[in-house]
C-alpha cells in the first residue's frame, strides 16, 4: 500500500508517498507565500495551504496506481490561529507560530492569570507564538471578527477538514494552544473560559495515528484518489519529525533545523520543567514530550544568504569556513524575536564583534554557530531538569549542511545521528497514516522497523573546548541588550 505525508511548512508543503516497507517513492514540494504585513507579525492565507496540498496530491500519485493509495496524514506547523464562520469561510488570515504580536495578551497571561495557573491548567505559560493569546488579541484587536468564530482549528486540521469535513485535532499539535490539560489529554475548562471561547468551537481530539475519517468522495474524483482513503489525525510537525526520525518512547532526541529550530525529547512520562522554559507537549506516539523552540533557525541562514548577501551557493558559501570555534564575530539569531528560552518576543538578531577584518565567510559562520549556540541554551534547560542527552537525530533543511551538523554536535557536545530518510514531519506522517490504516499495531513498532541511522558526527573534545569558551560569551550577550530591544520599535 501506499502513504501519503503531507508536511504543511511555513514556506511550503511537501508531500511524501511512502510505500509499506517506508521506502520514499516519490516527494513534491508547493511553496506559497509568507506575509508580514507589521514588523514581527506573520501571516498566511489557509486558502493557499489549501490549493498548495491539491495540486501536491495530484502531482504526487499522477503515474501511481491510485487503488494502492491507503492514507493521508500530516505534520502541520504549530499553534497557528485559523477561525472559520457559520458558513466554513475563513475570517482572516491565519496568525502564525512566529508572529509576536500577542506580548500584551501574553504578559497579562503570564502575569495576571499569572503562570503557575497556567502550568496547573495546561503544563504550560504562555508564549506570544501559542494560539490562546492569539484568541485574546483578536477579541480585543478585531472584536467583529472575534464574534464571527464558529471553529477554531490549527493550520494541518484545516487541512484535515477540507479532506474529510471532520472538525479535529490531535494531542501534541492541541498542547501548542494553551487551551489543552496536557497531562491528561482534555481542553482545559478554565482556559476556555479565560479566553472566551466555548466547547463547540474547538475541534475534537485524537491520537495523532487515529483514524478521523476518509476523504470526501468528491475530492476523491477531482484528486484521483481512489474510494475510501483513510485520513488519520496527525501531529505538530516536531512530534511528526520526531516519528519520521524514530525519536519514540523514553528520553530520545531530535533537533530539527527548519524554519524554526527545535529540540525535541521523548519522554513515556508526562513531566513539565518547573521554570516551563521548555514546553510539555503530548506526543504523536501516545506519550508525552518536552520541548525548546527557537523562532528563527535555517531561516537565518536562508535570510544571510539570499536576502543579504544574495547568493543561493549555501554549499559553496560554506566552504570557506575552516577555523570552527576561532570566530570572533557572534550572531543572535532572535529575527523573530525569541522563545526558548527568552520568551521574548521583542528580542531582535545582530552581529557583534565585528572588526575591519572581519569577512563575509567570518559572518556567515557567526549566523550558524548563533543558532547552535541558541539550540544549546534549551539544552542546558533540559541538563538542567536532570535530562542526559548523549545523543540526537537531526533534521530539516538545515541538517542538509554537513558543516552545520558539525557546529551543533561540537557545541552540544553529543553525537549527532543522520537519518536514512530526512523528510522529518512528511515522512512522520506518512508513519502515522499507516498505523491509521493497521499497517503497524502502533508508532513505536513502526518507527522500530522504518528508522535507520546513516551516518554519525562525533564530537570532538578540542573543538568542544573552543566552543565551550565561545558559548560563554554568546549568553552573555542578551541580557545585555534586553533592555535595549525594549525601546526599539
Ligand atoms: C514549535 C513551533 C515551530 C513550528 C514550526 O513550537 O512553533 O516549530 O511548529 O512549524
Amino acid at each position: 500500500m501506499l502513504y501519503i505525508g503531507v508536511d504543511l511548512g511555513t514556506s511550503a508543503v511537501k508531500l511524501v508517498l511512502m510505500e509499506s516497507g517506508g521506502s520514499i517513492r516519490k516527494i513534491v514540494s508547493k511553496e506559497y507565500p509568507l506575509y508580514f504585513p507589521h514588523p514581527g507579525w506573520s501571516e498566511q492565507n489557509p486558502e493557499d495551504w489549501w490549493k498548495a496540498v491539491c495540486e501536491g496530491i495530484k502531482e504526487l500519485i499522477s503515474g501511481q496506481k491510485r487503488e494502492q493509495i491507503a492514507g493521508i496524514s500530516f505534520g502541520g506547523q504549530m499553534h497557528g490561529l485559523v477561525a472559520l464562520d457559520e458558513e466554513d469561510r475563513v475570517i482572516r488570515p491565519a496568525i502564525l507560530w512566529n508572529d509576536g504580536r500577542t506580548d500584551e495578551e501574553t504578559r497579562y497571561l503570564n502575569e495576571t492569570v499569572g503562570k503557575e495557573k497556567l502550568s496547573r491548567y495546561t503544563a504550560n505559560i504562555a508564549f506570544a507564538g501559542f494560539t490562546a493569546p492569539k484568541i485574546l488579541w483578536m477579541k480585543k484587536h478585531e472584536g467583529e471578527n472575534f464574534d464571527k468564530i464558529r471553529r477554531i482549528m490549527l493550520p494541518k486540521d484545516y487541512i484535515a477538514y477540507r479532506l474529510t469535513g471532520v472538525h479535529c485535532t490531535d494531542y501534541s499539535d492541541a498542547s501548542g494552544m494553551l487551551l489543552l490539560d496536557v497531562e491528561h489529554r482534555e481542553w482545559s475548562r478554565e482556559m476556555m473560559e479565560i479566553c472566551g471561547i466555548r466547547r463547540e468551537q474547538l475541534p475534537d481530539l485524537y491520537e495523532s495515528y487515529e483514524k478521523v475519517g476518509e476523504v470526501k468522495k468528491e475530492l476523491c474524483e477531482e484528486l484521483g484518489l481512489p474510494d475510501h482513503v483513510t485520513v488519520a489525525a496527525g501531529a505538530g510537525d516536531n512530534a511528526a519529525a520526531a516519528v519520521g526520525t524514530g525519536t519514540v518512547g523514553d528520553g530520545q532526541c531530535n533537533i530539527s533545523l527548519g524554519t524554526s529550530g527545535t529540540i525535541f525529547i521523548s519522554s513515556r512520562d508526562f513531566r513539565v520543567d518547573q521554570h516551563n522554559a521548555l514546553h510539555a507537549f503530548a506526543h504523536a506516539d501516545g506519550h508525552y514530550h518536552l520541548m525548546g523552540c527557537m523562532l528563527s533557525a535555517a531561516s537565518c541562514n536562508k535570510w544571510w544568504m539570499d536576502d543579504i548577501i544574495g547568493t543561493k551557493e549555501y554549499g559553496a558559501e560554506q566552504a570557506g569556513i575552516k577555523n570552527l570555534g576561532e570566530n570572533h564575530v557572534y550572531f543572535l539569531p532572535y529575527l523573530m524575536g525569541e522563545r526558548s528560552p527568552h520568551n521574548d518576543p521583542k528580542a531582535r538578531g545582530t552581529f557583534t564583534g565585528l572588526s575591519m577584518d572581519t569577512t563575509r565567510t567570518d559572518m556567515t559562520q557567526a549566523v550558524l554557530e548563533g543558532v547552535a549556540f541558541a539550540m544549546r541554551d534549551s539544552f542546558e534547560v533540559a541538563k538542567a531538569l536532570g535530562i542526559r542527552i548523549e545523543r540526537t537525530k537531526i533534521c530539516g533543511g538545515g541538517a542538509k549542511s554537513p558543516l552545520w551538523r558539525e557546529i551543533i554536535a561540537n557545541v552540544l557536545g553529543i553525537s549527532v545521528e543522520i537519518p536514512a530518510c530526512e523528510e522529518g514531519p512528511g515522512y512522520g506522517g506518512a508513519i502515522l497514516a499507516a498505523v491509521a490504516c493497521g499497517e503497524y499495531a502502533s508508532v513505536e513498532e513502526a518507527t522500530g522497523s522504518l528508522i535507520r541511522v546513516v551516518d554519525t558526527v562525533e564530537p570532538d573534545p578540542e573543538l568542544c573546548a573552543k566552543y565551550e569558551k565561545r558559548y560563554a560569551t554568546f549568553r552573555s550577550i542578551y541580557p545585555a541588550l534586553k533592555e535595549i530591544f525594549r525601546t526599539m520599535e
